[in-house]
């Protein structure tokens, strides 16, 4: 109790420091003297990162918590919720136990906490950095109110493969704007300048470090290999971008990289993570990932544990190797105790810079959190966001006029498995969802529209196999499966439709078919829904596919067969009012895709910044022999990144340069007019691509480096102006050293990445 007192009344001297990320020399002293008081025992405690509580995400739990905290041996808690229930465990580590040190308590607030927004995927087709700044922001002060005070999110990793079902929870398949979400992601946790200021900021988590979006065949926890001039020029970026804005922590990922498992890679975690780019923060494992390692085969939970402390492991998730084994490798000369010390030290800041020490109970806030959690306003705000992540992938004329957006009169039939469920709505890792409470798609097209008259049927199951529905609807987010047969449910659809003058068909994928551990070998709208659409079509009526997915699906037959598609994800709590607000024109759609949609999975891995080859076939062209091109499907996506359309047109003029030559220390400014010659206001995302014509290592044929999201009335243009630096020229050669080469690039400005007005440059040489 007395160190207690000393300790409090060191941290109350320093108030200031606390609100403005603390000053190093008084944050080091303060945790001298704390750790000058510790066992081994107790700094290996705060190592230990254990799970409980009534989420689940993972498949090991712990038990007898609340002794192991009196006892020291527990650094952080995750999946424990509700403000009561943490203030309870808090008051057990600061009041029970020897040295009264705060826990970390964390949790995956990953799109939102009880509000909740777009899955990731679809939040990053929204283009719009500030609403994802917003989003992580009402995220973190909901949860730092609720008792949270670390969320494990950004999710940072690179995707190009869709069979990856954790594609929903990254920003797709680029580098650039990867690294602009993940900025903007951690400014809203932590918030502006990292200052942790109040409750409503809580600590980020970047994940999974790293490479783990690149698993072999899409496959959950699988081998990664990879060329480190890729990892360092297209999935380190978000990564480094991340720790550059500060985020406080990272996670290591389940994967391996050359041969050895993220989690005990000391390449990555030293000479990349803290040498390279200076993070001063502290690494967490991902869910038993020190454990794992014994699977992996590289050691015992001895030897594995001390590969992950030794490579710069920090914190120990679940699997208790660092606080059961580490005594006994320093003991056997295995390890230092200064390895120890660090890890602590690297904890202990993190609990300061959060301002734990100040106030133990700074993040259980009841008052706050009934006035926040779930409030209007946030709600509100994740509507709107909601809807400027859907993206509009077809509109095209049906009996002479488009179909979209609808008018808000006749009678609408909203069809599908997806068009009556609560639990789907949210998405995959929404763990403090208010499942049951999500408006489902017919509630929330009849409050945006309750002059229409809804019928609705259900028409299909989400499969027609019971196994793969139970695998596909887990976490609570059931469909509750019809027992009457396919063709029953669906001559039911076809009476509904029949009758209606506008056919909604809700369809895709269930929420739990992507996130973990969720891989689909075919990445299509299952059979049985594919079939209801195709009877939807053939009774003639007018029909819009609103699709929901966690991933890029094929959609070859769709395009071609439906009229309008609307792709709205998995949009959050407020989804089904916000598909509303954009079927019915309330909300102009204006969200572009951060994946490549591909034809078939065959084509897969398919993304924009491809490279040529020697052999590379020309745009447009299908089949040449001895060409780079399969016999069976040419190489054009059915989308491509950054694909969206709009209920207005944008035209694009032409791409001027300020200059033909770039001096090594100067700027080319790139200007296109973009007009909107529709009949209705709304935005674009203009996309600036640039390629590097000659290299001395092989560049992709042309890579995102801006992007601007326009507002324009009906009729109005505007010139748009991106600023082009030798920076944004520069790439990973074969050194690893980044630096931009003298000569020729293109410039691409457009609104996606297949079309758009080129120009070109030259950078001269110092
Ligand atoms: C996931 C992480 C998550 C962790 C804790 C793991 O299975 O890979 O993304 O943060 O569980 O729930």
């Amino acid at each position: 109790m007395k160190n207690r007192h000393i300790k409090w009344g060191l941290a109350a001297l320093l108030p200031l420091l606390f609100s403005c990320g603390g000053s190093r020399s008084e944050m080091d002293r303060f945790i001298d003297e704390l750790m000058g008081k510790m066992t081994l025992e107790e700094k290996l405690g705060q190592l230990n990162l254990p799970v409980t509580g009534t989420i689940v995400t993972g498949q090991a739990q712990s038990s007898d918590v609340a002794e192991r905290i009196r006892k020291g041996e527990v650094g952080g808690l995750f999946n424990l919720k509700g403000v009561d229930q943490i203030l309870e465990v808090q008051k057990i580590a600061v009041e029970e136990s020897r040295l009264g040190i705060p826990l970390l308590v964390g949790m995956d607030v990953i799109h939102g906490y009880e509000t909740v927004f777009p899955i990731p995927l679809g939040l990053s087709c929204s283009w719009d950095m500030a609403a994802v700044e917003e989003s992580a922001a009402i995220a973190a002060r909901e949860a730092g109110a609720d008792g949270i005070n670390w969320t494990f999110s950004p999710m940072v990793d690179i995707a190009r493969d869709p069979r990856w079902g954790r594609v929903s929870e990254g920003a797709g398949e680029d580098p650039y704007l990867g690294a602009e979400i993940a900025k903007a992601m951690v400014r809203g946790y932590q918030g502006p300048d990292n200052s942790l200021s109040g409750n409503d900021h809580i600590l980020a988590c970047v994940k999974h470090f790293a490479l783990y979006g690149a698993a072999e065949g899409g496959l959950d926890y699988n081998t990664v290999d990879m060329s480190r001039i890729r990892m360092y020029n297209d999935y380190f970026p978000p990564y480094k971008a991340a720790v550059e804005a500060g985020a406080g922590s990272v996670m290591a990922s389940f994967n391996d990289i050359d041969g050895v498992p993220a989690t005990a890679n000391k390449w990555l975690l030293d000479d990349v993570l803290r040498q390279e780019w200076g993070f001063n923060g502290f690494v967490v494992t991902d869910y038993t990932g020190i454990s794992e390692m014994i699977v992996h085969g590289i050691g015992d939970l001895q030897e594995v544990s001390r590969r992950a402390l030794d490579a710069g492991i920090d914190m120990d998730m679940v699997s208790e190797g660092l606080l059961g084994t580490v005594k006994k490798s320093i003991d056997e000369g295995k390890l230092s105790v200064k390895a120890v010390d660090q890890a602590c030290r690297r904890i202990l800041e993190a609990k300061y810079k959060l301002g734990l020490f100040d106030n133990p109970y700074k993040y259980c806030d009841p008052e706050a959190a009934a006035k926040f959690v779930y409030c209007p306003e946030h709600r509100a705000a994740a509507r709107r966001i909601a809807s400027e992540s859907f993206v509009l992938l077809k509109n095209e004329p049906f009996r002479g006029g488009k179909i979209l957006p609808l008018s808000k009169k006749g009678t609408v039939a909203v069809i599908g498995p997806l068009a009556n469920t609560h639990t789907n709505m949210p998405g995959t890792w929404s763990v403090a969802a208010r499942l049951e409470e999500a408006p489902t798609l017919l509630e929330g097209l009849q409050e945006v529209a309750p002059d229409v008259r809804f019928t609705y049927a259900r028409g299909s199951n989400l499969t027609e196999d019971p196994a793969y529905e139970q695998r596909a609807t887990m976490f609570g987010r059931d469909l509750h499966r019809d027992p009457r047969s396919a063709q029953a449910l669906r001559e039911e659809a076809l009476r509904v439709a029949r009758g209606a003058d506008v056919v909604i068909a809700a369809l895709g994928e269930a929420s739990e078919m992507s996130g973990e551990s969720s891989s689909r070998s075919d990445i299509s709208i299952p059979a049985v829904q594919r079939e209801l659409l195709e009877a939807l079509l053939a009774t003639g009526k007018p029909v819009v596919l609103v699709l929901f997915n966690g991933r890029p699906l094929t959609l070859g037959w769709e395009q071609e067969h439906v009229s309008a598609i609307l792709d709205v994800w998995f949009g959050g709590s407020e989804a089904a009012l916000a598909i509303g607000d954009v079927l019915f024109g309330d909300v102009n759609p204006s969200g572009k895709l951060t994946m490549t949609f591909p034809k078939n999975v065959g084509q897969i891995p398919l993304y924009y910044a491809r490279k040529t080859t020697g052999r590379t076939l020309p745009e447009g062209h299908w089949f040449e022999k001895f060409r780079t091109n399969y016999l069976d499907v040419d190489n054009d996506p059915v989308y491509p990144f950054g694909y969206g359309l709009s209920y207005t047109d944008f035209t694009y003029g032409e791409t001027t340069l300020s200059a033909a030559e770039m001096p090594w220390d100067g700027s080319v400014e790139a200007t296109v007019r973009v007009t909107n010659t529709g009949d209705r206001d709304g935005k674009e995302t203009v996309q600036l691509y640039i390629r590097d014509v000659v290299g001395s290592v092989t560049r992709p044929v042309k890579e995102l480096k801006g992007f601007r999201k326009i507002f324009l009335k009906a009729g109005e243009s505007q010139d748009v102006t991106f600023t082009i630096t030798r920076d944004m020229l520069a790439f990973y050669g074969s050194d690893l050293q980044k630096a931009a080469e003298p000569g020729a690039f293109e410039v691409v400005i457009g609104p996606d990445s297949r079309r758009g007005t080129k120009a070109g440059f030259e950078l001269l040489g110092r």
